[in-house]
């Protein structure tokens, strides 16, 4: 971290400044449910206009087909974002399209890239899409923590081509605070672990739960253990090419499961809902939240942790009906006086949505990236600028 330049010792005026940040926040709609990641990036987009740079943003949103047009993915599209990003600069931002082979500024004092991830080539760090987006700048700055885990063209090969490249505030913020809490913690370390990307987080929790004390596991991730333990999780999302690795990280004997579960056969506001203990669940069923049991454990566990680290709702928490198991974890840690860590898109929106902002002691804009430096990694989008 520490050979790594920072934005605040580059000379930026009038140069194009292209920087990758994570506008990665839930939309739904076309309302943005949580900005908390749009407001992590603005002092080093005011930071960079504030000292003349030509400021160029760039961002994913989602996980959009690549190859097809914004028109046709419509949902995907960093317009509302762009607007939002407007008010609360008061900048002029313009979210330009047409960018692949160069963009210029007119009146604007922002350009927006649209998502980069419909360009074909930018998840598998095609070296082509890296060196097109590098021609568009003098200084690239990586200050996208919450995607720094992901070997992308804008992350990683970008950094690589372009005539200079450093790291945002953003970044370094994160990883130096990450770095300090995680460097020697309080004991007993609780984690929690939940939400829907199943199969990426699997492989990091083989690691991290062996640097955890215990791991509540929850939403999608909890049913391929139960599945892995045996347990039936009716038509519940759960991936069966992950058994294995899941039975070896039970095996470590830090897992908890949920004793009980939400289920439904719809996921919508209209839904009817049972609580069944886990063995009960039927083939029909598909559990979107964990049960009144399960939520007082959880309470237990909270309240006897030192360090408690938090990825990824327990639930569907966007639905009142099975957000409970996130919003009485979220209440729990925060009556705790454990240092607590908790990180992600959705999780911050889950925060948000329980009122307890104020209960968690350092909250993070990354999720998967944030648990591959508690496994501690380097991650991608740092060892491209340490590679420099
Ligand atoms: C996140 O929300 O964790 C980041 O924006 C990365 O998104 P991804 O998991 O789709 O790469």
């Amino acid at each position: 971290m520490t050979k790594m330049i920072s934005l605040l010792d580059v000379e930026i005026s009038d140069k194009k400044v292209l920087i990758r940040q994570d506008l990665n926040v839930p939309i739904k709609d076309g309302f943005i449910e949580s900005e908390a990641r749009i407001k992590a990036c603005l002092p080093t987009i005011e930071y960079a206009v504030a000292r003349g740079a030509k400021v160029i943003l760039m961002s994913h949103l989602g996980r959009p087909k690549e190859g097809v047009s914004i028109e046709d993915q419509k949902e995907f599209s960093l317009r509302p974002v762009a607007k939002r990003l407007a008010e609360l600069t008061s900048l002029k931002v313009r979210l330009e399209s047409n960018y692949l082979n160069g963009c210029n500024f007119h009146n604007e004092d922002i350009l927006l890239l649209e998502n980069v991830r419909i360009n074909t080539g930018e998840t598998n760090n095609d070296e082509r899409l890296a060196r097109k987006l590098a021609a568009l700048c003098d200084i690239f700055v990586m200050d996208a923590f919450a995607t720094a885990h992901r070997a992308h063209a804008s992350t990683q090969g970008v950094a690589k081509y372009s005539p200079m490249a450093c790291a945002g505030p953003l970044l370094l913020k994160e990883l130096r605070a990450l770095d300090k809490v995680f460097s020697s913690p309080k004991r007993p370390v609780l984690a929690i672990v939940g939400g829907s990307k199943v199969s990426t987080k699997l492989q990091i929790l083989t690691s991290l739960s062996q640097k955890v004390d215990l791991m509540v596991v929850g939403g999608g991730i909890a049913n391929t253990f139960l599945a892995a333990a045996g347990k039936k999780v009716g038509n519940s999302l759960y991936e069966s090419k992950m058994i294995d690795i899941a039975k070896k990280i039970i095996d470590y004997g830090r897992i908890i499961l949920p004793t009980d579960v939400v289920v439904s056969s719809k996921i919508d506001e209209a839904a009817e809902w049972k609580v069944k203990e886990v063995g009960a669940v039927s083939p029909e069923d598909r559990i979107l939240d964990i049960g009144p049991l399960s939520i007082s454990r959880n309470r237990e566990l909270v309240s006897d942790a030192k360090t408690i680290v938090w990825n990824g709702p327990l639930g569907v928490f966007e639905i009142p009906q099975f957000s409970a198991g996130t919003r009485e974890l979220g209440k729990s840690i925060k009556d705790s006086d454990a240092f607590s860590v908790a990180g992600g898109g959705d999780t911050i929106a889950a925060i948000e949505m329980s009122g307890v902002i104020d209960g968690i002691s350092y909250i993070s804009t990354g999720g998967g990236a944030f648990l591959e430096v508690l496994e501690g990694k380097t991650l991608p989008g740092v060892s491209a600028l340490l590679e420099k």
